[in-house]
């Protein structure tokens, strides 16, 4: 048996009073595309932050390829291979597509020997070649989920993590972007941790699911079992389990 790529650990994280996580295990083995699925407010956005250092646990671990990372600092933790596209996808608006590229080796930590040059990113998105010295602000939304998930590349990692890239997209563009995703690891082989509030699209893409809502994992499975949606639905909404 593999080694998980990455595990989480009974996680607990609280902002103050709130209890955003609830005692959250998960694993994403290597080469494995792996979707949260839950609704606003879920945890899924903290979940990440924990992962990638940006939130403190309570208790609770996460280990990447068996080492604790729990109380690591996120360019640490970015420079084992992780790489975080966040919700809203953030980019800087005023800057152009090629310095927003530059920015995204930079603030890995590495921007000297961001393994993924340019040239590779704009062979594989055609369109950020087109765009490499519009200001970021002027591309469409589509496009700037596109860049987000670029810039998460120029360092190579292994695994990505990111935080609804369908947010605010028409559903034809959410479709090109996990055709991208699809194509990105086809070519480079990178395991992948997606957050989406809907399940419609990941269960395509998805090799499995967990539903988390509440702070709590609710549902874990493969996608290929989960292909009907009821026990989605039933998790997601927490639904009696004879059905209501
Ligand atoms: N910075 C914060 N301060 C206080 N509460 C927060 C903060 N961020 C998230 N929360 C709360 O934690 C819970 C989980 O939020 P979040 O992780 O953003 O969920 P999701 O990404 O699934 O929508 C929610 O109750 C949310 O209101
Ligand atoms: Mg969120």
């Amino acid at each position: 048996m593999t080694e998980p790529y990455l595990e989480v650990r009974d996680l607990f994280v609280s902002y103050g009073q709130i209890a955003a996580l609830r005692g959250v295990s998960l694993h994403v083995d290597p080469g494995e595309t792996v979707c949260v699925v839950g609704p606003n407010g879920a945890g899924k956005s903290t979940l990440m932050a924990a992962i990638a250092g940006g939130a403190r646990a309570q208790r609770g671990g996460v280990y990447l390829a068996g080492q604790d990372i729990s109380s690591g600092k996120p360019e640490d933790i970015a420079r084992r291979g992780l790489s975080l596209v966040p919700e809203g996808r953030q980019i800087f608006s005023t800057l152009t597509v090629a310095e927003n590229l530059k920015l995204g080796g930079f603030m890995q930590g590495n921007a000297g020997n961001a393994r993924w040059m340019m040239n590779d990113l704009m062979d594989l998105f055609p369109i950020l070649r087109q765009r490499a010295n519009y200001p970021a602000g002027r591309l469409s939304g589509g496009e700037q989920q596109m860049l987000a998930i670029a810039r998460a590349i120029m360092t190579d990692p292994q695994l990505i993590m990111i935080d609804e890239p369908s947010l605010g997209l028409a559903p034809k563009i959410v479709d090109q972007v996990y055709e991208i995703l699809a194509e990105i690891k086809a070519r480079r082989g990178v395991t992948l941790l997606i957050n989406e509030q809907s399940s419609a699209r990941v269960l395509k893409y998805a090799d499995r699911i967990y539903v988390l809502r509440g702070g709590q994992v609710q549902l874990c499975d493969r996608a290929e079992n989960l292909t009907d949606g009821e026990a989605i639905k039933r998790a997601y909404f927490g639904f009696d389990k004879e059905g209501v």
